[in-house]
């Protein structure tokens, strides 16, 4: 599906190292640090297709993606044109009035999502979209319960940040909002235990990302659904990883037969080229915002320039049979990673996968760095997840070819090799001191 590229830059050491000077004196020293210590310190210069470029001239296979972010590709030419296109003619519109952009976005994002998800809110990014599914989830049933997911990720804003499963990220900004509870996730009887007739809405992802790729057990969304039915709540699936390809399916619900009330979409939505999100619901959750159609703006959100880009992006997924390949080669590369984990047992301890949405669970939390590590040694650009750091993600772009799957698998077991051997590491790696880091000081959330 795409050709391999060439470098098409000089190389400039000087002014990478200079980059990651001025980043870590005027941005953010530590990030420098723990992305130096995991092999990670780079700094994108050439983006094209599956591939990424660091300024010193090193090429890898972006398997990070920004966290599902870029499934059409980098700088995938057809997006590109259609943005130039869109330059040429639009800029960001007007947000308080309607647009022909944005409703043609809407049209066609109610055409492919599950069904009756018809009506749609757009936002920047995914926790702006969050923070509006919840907002219309008070807002619609007036009741104040949220229950979301230990380990779920659902950005740092403020609604999407009190629904956070990870303790360290809420405690310094505490009180957050009141009202929200977690329970294990996967865990049905737990869920039932907490849904009840105050519940507004849970929210999950159907699949958790920064959680560690971890797939639910079959009937557990289903579950859950009914669970809410049961007491009038809604159900909200976080899709803003798992959607528009990623799993093999447009979103991962499909693949649980289960319909939310609200879904959430970012990332990959934009193609790689600008920020956009959703938030998609029924239009009985519509009747909610009758009286005060402007009870939630965003001057950016939906602008009509990102719009035609995103209407650009769903027609490439649609067009192109994406989805399909998508599954395909999730398959050639969840067959791999068996055989390496097969034999590398003492390093993987198992293989997540639903679609092109892949975990390599690590016998042991600290391989997660060094692994990263002898990975971008070996050209691949991995990086564990936030959430739980013995769960290195692979969510290539799904253009990705069978002969990328196959120098992917290759380069995962060289470098599952050089770990077990110890080759490659440098003094920041091997220290005593960078091995008894704790390893959540090294959590990378995306
Ligand atoms: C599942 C999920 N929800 C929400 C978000 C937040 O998105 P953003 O960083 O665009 O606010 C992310 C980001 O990684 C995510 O993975």
């Amino acid at each position: 599906m795409t050709e391999r590229p060439v470098m098409n830059f000089e190389p400039d050491v000087a002014a990478k190292a200079a980059a990651l000077a001025d980043f870590a004196t005027y941005m953010n020293p530590q990030k420098v640090r723990v992305l130096k210590a995991a092999g990670l310190d780079i700094i994108e210069a050439q983006r094209d297709g599956v591939w990424v470029w660091d300024l010193d001239g090193r090429r890898f296979l972006d398997c990070f993606t920004s966290a599902g972010s870029f499934n059409v590709g980098r700088r995938n030419p057809r997006i590109v044109k259609a943005a130039h296109d869109a330059l040429d003619r639009l800029d960001n519109g007007n947000f308080l009035l309607c647009s022909a952009q944005k409703a043609a976005l809407a049209k066609r994002l109610g055409e492919i999502s599950p069904p009756g998800l018809t009506c749609t809110t757009f936002g920047t990014g995914g926790g702006e979209a969050i923070d509006f599914a919840l907002k219309l989830a008070r807002g619609a049933t007036s009741r104040a319960k949220i229950v979301s997911s230990v380990n779920g990720y659902h950005g740092h804003t403020g609604f999407a940040l009190s629904a956070a499963g990870r303790e360290s990220f809420r405690t310094p900004f505490e009180p957050l909002m009141g009202g929200f509870e977690r329970v294990p996730y996967g865990d049905l009887p737990a869920m039932e235990a907490c849904v009840d007739t105050d519940t507004a809405a849970v929210i999950l992802e159907p699949v958790q990302g920064e959680g560690g790729i971890v797939v639910p057990p079959a009937d557990y969304l289903a579950g859950v659904r009914a669970a809410c039915d049961r007491v009038g709540a809604l159900l909200i699936l976080d899709e803003i990883q798992t959607g528009l390809g990623r799993t093999g399916k447009w979103f991962a619900s499909e693949h649980f037969g289960v319909v939310p009330d609200i879904m959430t979409i970012a990332k990959s939505l934009g193609g790689s080229l600008v920020p956009i999100s959703a938030t998609i619901y029924t239009e009985d959750l519509r009747e909610f915002l009758i009286p005060n159609p402007f009870i939630h703006l965003s001057t950016f959100g939906g602008s009509d320039l990102a719009c035609a880009i995103a209407l650009e992006v769903i027609d490439y997924i649609d067009e192109t049979g994406l989805i399909e390949h998508a599954a395909l080669m999730g398959r050639r590369l969840v067959t791999g990673l068996h055989e390496v984990a097969a034999a590398h047992s003492d390093v993987i301890a198992e293989v997540r996968n639903l679609g092109l949405m892949t975990g390599l669970k690590y016998t042991e939390d600290g391989l997660g760095p060094r692994m990263s590590y002898q990975l971008a040694r070996h050209g691949v650009l991995a990086i564990y997840s936030g959430n739980e750091p013995s769960v290195m993600r692979l969510m290539p772009p799904l253009i990705i070819t069978e002969s990328e799957i196959d120098f992917l698998l290759e380069a995962i077991e060289a470098a599952v090799k050089d770990l077990v051997a110890g080759t490659g590491f440098d003094e920041a790696i091997t220290s005593d001191r960078a091995k008894r880091r704790p390893q959540r000081a090294a959590g990378v959330p995306g």
